[in-house]
């Protein structure tokens, strides 16, 4: 097992956390058995697990506290954090980061992805009006052909957000190279690179429709 959370070697943009209960829960997820309200609890969990990773490089600032023994200087999150879930997917991973980080604003971006023409069609964004000044966790399950992931990173980018990390359970190579060309300044945090797209533009081997199995829709 190589050791967790470093740079991939082929895609500089990309860390995959190798980590045992990570992969316990991905392969549940991947089973096509798992029902609907598993698939949600799982997708909630892994990304708990994911968030310590994503959110590693946060900055910190001194403080004054006062423990039940002594004055003391400590440490805390120097800025607010905003997770920015991609609908629908995104939101059992959205609902993960918040069990570890409860204070963080959350904005919404709705899209779904045309699956002829395999573009992101964009239906709602609502994001905190001062969303640039802290940092920005984009989630999304699935990064296949990458064009929702980097159809939101520009959004976000216009509204002048600056410090972006996206998580992601799967990725595919193909979304990896278009975000590294498009947006190399942002790194994606992701449970694994799969092998790669199907005709339909479906990661291989995958989870399937995220949104489709975590919500029970055909
Ligand atoms: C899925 C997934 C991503 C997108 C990835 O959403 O959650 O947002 O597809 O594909 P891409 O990398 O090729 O853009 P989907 O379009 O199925 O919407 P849904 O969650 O509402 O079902
Ligand atoms: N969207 C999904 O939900 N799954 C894929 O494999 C590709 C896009």
């Amino acid at each position: 097992m190589p050791p967790v959370d470093q740079p991939h070697p082929e895609h500089g943009n990309l860390r995959l956390l190798r980590h045992p209960l990570v992969e316990d829960k991905l392969t549940r997820l991947r089973d096509a058995a798992t029902p609907p309200a598993e698939f949600r609890s799982l997708l909630r969990q892994v990304a708990g697990l994911l968030t310590m990773a994503a959110t590693a490089d946060l900055s910190l600032q001194d403080v004054q506290v006062r423990t039940p023994m002594e004055a003391t200087t400590a440490r805390r999150l120097a800025g607010p954090v905003t997770v920015v879930p991609i609908l629908r997917a995104g939101l059992a991973l959205a609902d993960g980061v918040l069990d570890v980080l409860p204070e963080a604003r959350v904005g919404h971006f709705g899209m779904y992805r045309d699956e002829a023409a395999l573009v992101p069609v964009p239906y709602y964004c609502k994001l905190p009006s001062d969303v640039a000044a802290g940092a920005v966790l984009l989630v999304d399950p699935m990064v296949a052909t990458g064009g929702s992931a980097c159809h939101a990173l520009a959004q976000l980018k216009q509204r002048g957000c600056r410090r972006l990390r996206l998580m992601c359970l799967v990725a595919a190579p193909q979304g990896i190279e278009r975000l590294a060309e498009h947006h190399p300044d942002v790194v994606v945090h992701a449970a694994a690179l799969d092998r790669g797209l199907d005709a339909r533009g479906y990661i291989v081997p995958g989870l399937g429709d995220a949104g489709d199995r975590a919500f029970g829709t055909p």
